[in-house]
């Protein structure tokens, strides 16, 4: 049994944020047996391990991520979808037929997300068999839990990262046949969006579904321009979701959906009935996706909400900033557009933590029996004012950075990065 003591704050729900100030959380074998204001009796003997005016807040999960995409991140942020796809990112995505790099790039992007306080994550791949793999190995090695999917397109893609119909099922078949009896990094199906995939593919890959009981990831109406390039490619589609309804894609848990910015009452009438998550990624929007998620909205019809950090149409890697800037643009949104709103700090730590931490077990709270993954933050404090524990989680929302994360903690072990 180990005892840690700071500013304890997590979420119970969406709108209860609990928060401690230099309470106590008591751990044994990697989960949480409580947490207190005050330290039980029988307790008392043990050794304290005190983080003094410290944070101690659950690490978080970022459910949309490209790792292929980390050497461009920053890079290209004034073009618009189409063109940063055409221009930089199929470009680079090309580059994972070599395995070297795939492996340099892919161990620098695990330890990348693992400093900036991210111990469960969503992520998208490249075509490519082998680099996939790498990933994997990567994500199983460090223990990261997560979803990882090799990308299918068969269709409207550059001639050096497209495959055949046949390829993109023979290759996905072997990815999950592969990988889903692992540890943490487990399979998941990663169509990349409607305009380039054919609906003879995603219907087989509807039938894997079924076979290997995966879930699916992909971006759903993620701006005006593919919402229409959707309804072009696919015969009768009265929206993005119907066309994964159609092919049986939607039958199998997880269901994400990235962006989820113009979706129609159809949209979401189908994820909510598949209990799939919305997933807003706030820096990616505002770069190069242009739209913004009602995320306000989402949340009082009772959607399931995540955050992502859309590496490298976003271009930071820490969630928390995102957490910051949902909030933001929850305003803007409300401002130009009238139709949403305006959500609260509380709100949005709870979609970075607890609420998609629920897709990898008992994650992203210290509530009795959570898996302790937990950062330990410091360097917020001023002496002006009296800060509570929410509110220096705010501030490291707004204002931190990865060098107030002074320790990680994975199942109750400090990992390094
Ligand atoms: N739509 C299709 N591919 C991508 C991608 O790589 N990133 C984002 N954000 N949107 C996409
Ligand atoms: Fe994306």
């Amino acid at each position: 049994m180990k005892i840690y003591r700071g500013n304890i704050v997590y979420s119970l729900s969406i709108k209860e944020l609990v928060e401690l100030s230099r309470g106590y959380i008591a751990v044994n074998d990697g989960k949480v047996v409580g947490t207190y204001q005050n330290l039980p009796e029988e307790y008392k003997d043990l050794e304290i391990i005190d983080y003094g005016e410290c944070l101690i807040i659950p690490s978080f999960t970022d459910l949309h991520v490209h790792a292929p995409q980390y050497p461009n991140r920053g890079i290209a942020m004034d073009l618009l979808l189409s063109d940063w796809l055409n221009e930089y990112t199929f470009k680079l995505e090309a580059k994972y037929k070599d395995q070297e790099f795939a492996r340099k790039v892919y161990a620098a992007f695990v330890d990348d997300l693992i400093k900036h306080g991210t111990m469960h994550a969503s992520i998208f791949a490249t075509i490519h068999n082998e680099a996939t793999d790498i990933l994997v190995d990567c994500l199983e090695e460090k223990g990261i839990p997560s979803f990882v999917g090799k990308v299918n397109m068969d269709k409207d893609s550059p001639s050096f990262l497209v495959e055949t119909t046949e390829e993109s099922l023979k290759d996905t078949e072997r990815f999950l046949k592969k990988h889903q009896g692992n540890k943490y990094a487990k399979p998941i199906l990663t169509p990349r969006f409607a305009p380039t995939c054919s609906f003879e593919l995603l219907k087989k890959l509807g039938e894997l579904a079924d076979k290997y009981d995966v879930g699916t990831q992909t971006h759903i109406v993620e701006s005006l321009w593919e919402k229409e390039e959707a309804k072009k490619c696919f015969e009768g589609c009265r929206c993005d979701m119907q066309i994964y309804k159609d092919a049986g894609l939607l039958k199998h848990k997880p269901f994400i959906a990235a962006h989820f910015i113009y979706p129609s009452e159809e949209d979401i009438a189908l994820l909510k009935e598949c209990d799939g998550y919305a997933v807003t990624c706030p820096d990616a929007t505002t770069n190069v996706i242009a739209g913004i998620m009602q995320t306000g909205k989402l949340m009082d019809l009772g959607m399931n909400l995540a955050i992502g950090s859309d590496i490298s149409a976003g271009s930071y890697m820490g969630i928390y900033r995102q957490v910051a800037s949902a909030v933001r643009l929850s305003k803007i949104k409300n401002l130009y557009e009238n139709d949403n709103r305006v959500i609260t700090a509380k709100e949005a730590f709870y979609v970075a933590t607890k609420g998609p931490g629920s897709l990898f077990g008992k994650v992203g709270s210290f509530e009795e029996g959570y898996d302790f993954d937990a950062l330990i933050i410091d360097g917020l404090q001023d002496d002006f004012r009296n800060i509570s524990p929410a509110e220096l989680m705010e501030r490291f929302c707004y204002s931190g950075d990865v060098s107030n994360i002074k320790k990680r903690f994975l199942r109750g072990k400090e990992i390094g990065c």
